[in-house]
């Protein structure tokens, strides 16, 4: 008999339930007896004891279903060893449900934040196993994270779409993709979408560059460029400041988000038009695409088999064309960003496109 406690944490992202169905279709396969406890809402159900008994039938049918079935939460790793707002220290109590339903394994799926509480819980004597989801596909050990796909399809859609109507009226536009710290997502999109100019937090701009590829191509007769702006895109000037500083000086930003800075002042010094699309949690939603869903339910597949044979304290990952498994001390509090040097960057140059750099 094999106890699992399951739960997601951190923001969606698609495929996140045919992980979980991989790994619970694995386990039922295999013919051990299972009892399943999806902890409802990240480790808020955890630390709370709040879950579902699943069987293998509330698996069944959501291969294709975007969002989580067990629903999730934000519970920031900066704060989870703060006792909460009664004064309960949230690691204990997490301990406490595991030990109190006499738990064999925790998976649990999740992004960056996820994967450095799910180590402090294998550090604290937990058997883990996680599953390396977002969009943003910055987790370090894994060539991929599951989401990523499907979010460059939807951002991609969303260039493509913007593309013809920039294309009738002659504008500049920017369309602004998910990722605060990485760039993968705008990188990849920007470039299957043919963007002209491509921002990404991992290679500060200078804003002259940027018009400096506008009006190349005013001069070669394209009377519009499309823009894909990461929402971390960072100037030069100031990924020159300190941490703290740029905290303090994006507090008195009058924009909402970098897109409509980046866009008040190609208008101020060229005196084009210019319009910024956001396609925002759209990117995290609906049907996981086809790539998704196999490779999440390779992930949980690979996850079910180290459960049942007792193999803990890993996440399942993907390196070089094979699904592996990497322990958790070398993926958890590492992100995996972009190269400026790398070859995709070098290419997508030699295409043409500026990052602004
Ligand atoms: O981590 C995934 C992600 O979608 C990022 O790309 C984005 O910056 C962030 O989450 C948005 O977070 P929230 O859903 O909490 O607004």
């Amino acid at each position: 008999m094999k106890r699992i406690g399951m739960l997601t944490s951190g923001g969606d992202c698609q495929a996140l339930n045919a992980a979980m169905r991989g790994v619970v279709k694995t386990l039922v396969h295999s013919k051990e007896d299972v009892e399943i406890y999806g902890f409802l809402d990240g480790y808020r159900g955890l630390i709370y004891g709040k879950f579902r008994m699943l069987t293998g039938a509330d698996f069944s049918g959501i291969l294709t279903k975007g969002g989580t079935i067990l629903g999730t939460s934000r519970t920031p790793f900066k704060t989870i060893q703060d006792p909460d707002e009664n004064g309960l220290n949230k690691v204990e109590a997490m301990k406490q449900t595991y030990h109190k339903l006499q738990l064999d394994c925790l998976v649990i799926l999740g992004g960056n934040g996820t994967h450095k509480t799910a180590n402090l819980l294998r550090q604290e004597g937990l058997n883990v196993v996680t599953l390396p989801k977002t969009i943003d596909n910055d987790l370090w050990g894994t060539d991929m994270t599951f989401g990523f796909q499907s979010a460059v399809n939807i951002a991609t859609e969303a260039i493509d779409c913007i593309h013809t109507t920039a294309a009738s009226h002659g504008r500049v536009f920017i369309v602004e993709v998910m990722g605060h710290k990485v760039g993968w997502l705008t990188l990849n999109a920007g470039m299957a979408s043919g963007a002209d100019i491509i921002l990404l937090p991992e290679i500060p701009y200078d804003i002259d560059k940027v018009i400096d590829k506008i009006e190349e191509r005013d001069r070669n007769g394209s009377r519009f460029t499309i823009i894909a702006v990461a929402e971390g895109a960072i100037s030069k000037k100031d990924a020159k400041l300190s941490k703290k500083e740029l905290k303090e000086k994006l507090k008195d930003r009058k924009y909402p988000s970098v897109s409509y800075e980046i866009a008040a002042k190609i208008q101020e010094k060229t005196g084009r038009e210019v319009r910024v699309t956001v396609p925002g949690h759209m990117q995290r939603g609906g049907s996981p695409c086809p790539y998704d869903r196999v490779f999440a339910s390779r992930l949980g597949s690979k996850a079910g088999e180290l459960i049942l044979k007792g193999d803990y304290g890993y996440m399942v990952g993907y390196r070089n064309r094979e699904i592996v498994k990497v322990p958790l001390d070398e993926v958890a509090g590492k992100l995996k960003m972009v190269d400026p040097d790398s070859s995709i960057v070098k290419e997508a140059k030699l295409l043409g496109i500026s990052f602004g750099d």
